[in-house]
């Protein structure tokens, strides 16, 4: 593809400010997982939840990960202080007005009702306050927010099929559905049923698959649940006929630099993957998350990432315009904000 401008024309000490202004989209977080332990102390108090930290110190040191199953057990407790739509609404709206401050002009929230459903919340409540925040967001923010329900794949099939049924009275308020939570052992197909079911209903699907499993689980994610986009993804590096169909297929993957350092997946940031996906011609995004968990929002993985990986203004381009491309917003939303993003590079050159 030609680029808009001279990679070589920006100088190395702009792109820091290059990275943090370009107009991007974020396509991978869960909003559950932007829940600052100040907000949750906050709701706890506001709600009576009774937390097992003494205070926003503690629950911070708390998060020292050794794994993603380390991490989901303090998550799911950091959710329990949600119980009103009130409080969904403030922890989106939260996140949005930071998405915003990072020039994120889409967004693609994650949110895992099954978390809050088995506490006695009703769906309506969940998605009542997330979406008011989303409608929102666009009149003031101008951030097009849209919603993916995740199915937790630690739970039954059983249960995320009762999870749609509560979930379609609101079908015109999600764009999507997805499969997160402790990955190992629970495979894609355990899910082939309701997300063929999902499928048929005309929504988009995705999925996190090589996080911590193996590619074999990406390959079931596209070919038997088949998702239009992996999230994480990173295990794929690991099979050579894997990469070249995520290439040939164009299938986006929602990488997470951040949560894969904190999490331990690459043991530094500078051994991250990401410069090799983009080498191979994969459709590689930059995304958060959990960032309040991880140390960082959306320009933090950039800024971090960047700075520990040697990538340049050329890459940058990439992955702003994979982000709009990987989106599941209509072409012509799509060439106005990829326009929008060939004319910031252009005015940096
Ligand atoms: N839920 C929240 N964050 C997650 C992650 N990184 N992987 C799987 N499930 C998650
Ligand atoms: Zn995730």
């Amino acid at each position: 593809m030609n680029l808009p401008f001279d990679p070589a024309a920006i100088p190395a000490d702009r792109l820091p400010e290059l990275l943090r202004t370009m107009p991007k989209a974020e396509l991978h977080m869960h909003i559950e997982g932007s829940l600052e332990p100040e907000l949750i102390f906050a709701l706890a108090q506001r709600n009576g939840v009774a937390l097992p930290y003494a205070s926003v110190e503690e629950l911070r040191k708390a998060y020292a990960f050794t794994n993603l199953q380390s991490f989901l057990d303090i998550y799911y407790a950091g959710a329990s202080v949600l119980l009103k739509a009130q409080d969904f609404y403030d922890m989106a709206w939260a996140y949005l007005e930071r998405a915003a401050a990072d020039h994120v002009l889409r967004t693609e929230m994650f949110f895992d009702p099954q978390t809050h459903t088995e506490r006695g919340v009703a769906m309506e409540t969940v998605i009542d306050g997330l979406h008011r925040a989303c409608v929102d967001a666009k009149a003031t923010l101008g951030v097009d927010a849209q919603l993916i329900l995740c199915f937790l794949r630690h739970l039954s099939e059983e249960s995320a099929f009762a999870t749609l049924e509560q979930a379609l009275p609101f079908r015109d308020k999600f764009i999507g559905v997805g499969l997160d939570s402790s990955e190992v052992g629970h495979p894609p197909e355990k899910f082939a049923r309701v997300f063929a079911r999902c499928r048929e209903l005309g929504l988009h699907l995705v999925a996190h698959a090589g996080e911590e499993g193996p590619p074999a689980y990406v390959w079931s994610a596209l070919d038997v649940l088949k998702v239009e986009r992996i999230d994480h993804g990173v295990q794929s590096a690991k099979d050579p006929a894997l990469m070249k169909r995520l290439a040939a297929d164009r299938i986006p993957l929602t990488v997470c630099p951040l949560s894969n350092l904190k999490l331990c997946v690459f043991p530094e940031l500078s051994a991250h993957n990401l410069g090799a996906l983009l080498d191979a011609g994969l459709v590689a995004t930059v995304n958060s998350d959990d960032p309040a968990y991880f140390g960082g929002y959306l320009n933090t993985n950039f800024t971090e990432t960047f700075g520990a990986t040697g990538l340049g203004a050329r890459q940058a381009w990439q992955l702003a315009r994979n982000s709009f491309e990987g989106s599941f917003a209509d072409a012509q939303a799509k060439r106005g904000w990829l326009d929008k993003v060939d004319a910031h590079f252009a005015s940096f050159a």
